[in-house]
């Protein structure tokens, strides 16, 4: 059945309606950067959250999520927006009251059919695809003059000030500036990014799930988010620095008994994977995909025993990959802690190795792990 069908099933039939898609993301390289001044890789994926629209004569935006059916019809009045009980409307309620702050003119409702093609809380972004989703919605129904950069920082404001996740900008920035068959190599201090081209011959991107339920708020990415400041006020303080891009190895070195072993480890990391982002890029340009692959690896290494982000369900799953023919490099990716790892294998292999993989992760887990294989997209669009 067709989106639109779908819509009008729940609805009942409407002439105005308007179909988007606002993708999920992946992250070649460059983890738990975003927030520390450092280099990020994101590119948007051909799958994400699909919104149908019909605009409303009064004040309610009544919404449905094929994701939540059991919640049913969830009725918001513009008039009086507040928190809700359920978590996902809050990502609409969050995006909307943002952009009324903001002084866009938002004065009638929409019926509001959604429905998400990545998985919930699995490192792909759902929720920064269904942020930018409703801006990009928000944007078309009432023609606001309202720029990217403007989008993405309200996406990561609602994350950080209505849902409680002190995220940095990379989910949004990829997703907003998504192209196809592009990567998006952005500096998170200054905001400057390029789009490179994302050849990777006869291989696939093969995403990895580990099905263990996380969430964000819940979870050690506050508490590493935390880490992270405190170090940086500890390098302020030492040795005058004012972003944490300024701090080099050989800086870090100097000052492990002032930082402590854990600080030190996490600003290891986010010196080395900035620096293993920006290699990624050159051997992306060169077509060097060996080297790519490496750099893949030795980012996963960092993240499980320098930032500690990793967990036996990732470690199984890369571990497992790194051992299997044709794989170029494998590493978890997002904030970790469960969610999402990804491989790059050579198409010929990818059943052998979703087999292999799989079986292991079974073995050792207890439960099964999903495989997907994820194309590189374009960013928020109003469909046809
Ligand atoms: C989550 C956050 C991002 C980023 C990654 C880790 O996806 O939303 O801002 O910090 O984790 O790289």
């Amino acid at each position: 059945m067709s989106i639109v069908n779908e819509f009008n099933e729940v609805f009942g039939t409407r002439e105005n309606s308007v179909s988007f898609l606002s993708p999920g993301r992946i992250n070649l390289i460059g983890e738990h950067t975003d927030y520390n001044d450092g280099y990020v890789f994101p590119s948007a994926i051909s799958s994400g959250t699909y919104g149908v629209v019909s605009l409303r004569e009064d004040s309610l935006i009544r919404v449905y999520s094929a994701n939540f059916s059991e919640d049913g019809i969830i009725e918001l009045d513009l008039n009086d927006l507040k928190r809700h009980d359920l978590q996902w409307p809050n990502y609409i309620i969050g995006m909307v009251t943002f952009l009324k702050e903001e002084g866009y003119q938002i004065d009638k409702g929409w019926d509001f059919y959604i429905k998400g093609t990545i998985p919930n809380g699995a490192g792909l972004s759902s929720s920064a695809s269904l942020e930018i989703l409703v801006a990009t919605v928000v944007k078309e129904l009432f023609g606001l003059d309202v720029s990217d950069l403007e989008l993405i920082r309200l996406g990561k404001k609602v994350e950080n000030e209505f849902i409680g996740v002190n995220s940095g900008i990379m989910d949004q920035f990829g997703i907003v500036k998504g192209r196809k068959n592009k990567a998006v190599l952005l500096n998170c201090q200054t905001l400057e990014f390029e789009h490179v081209t994302v050849d990777l011959k006869e291989h696939q991107i093969v995403i990895m799930n580990t099905n263990k339920k996380r969430q964000l708020s819940d979870s050690d990415y506050n508490s590493r988010q935390k880490e992270s400041a405190e170090a940086f006020e500890i390098l302020k303080r030492e040795r005058g620095i004012s972003s944490m891009s300024e701090v080099t190895l050989e800086m870090l070195l100097t000052l492990e008994d002032t930082l402590g072993e854990v600080l030190f480890k996490r600003v290891r990391h986010i010196v080395t994977e900035s620096a293993r982002t920006l290699l990624s890029y050159q051997a992306l340009n060169k077509g060097d995909l060996d080297g790519f692959g490496e750099l893949l690896n030795q980012s996963h290494r960092s993240l499980r025993d320098d930032y500690e982000v990793s967990c036996l369900e990732l470690d199984t799953l890369v571990e497992t990959a790194w051992e299997q023919p044709g794989v170029l490099g494998a590493r978890m990716m997002g904030a970790g802690f469960g969610g999402c790892s990804m491989a790059i294998v050579s198409e010929k292999e990818v059943p052998a190795f979703i087999e292999a993989v799989g079986a292991k992760y079974k073995e050792v887990i207890g439960y099964e792990a999903d495989f997907y294989i994820e194309t590189i997209g374009d960013g928020p669009r109003v469909l046809d």
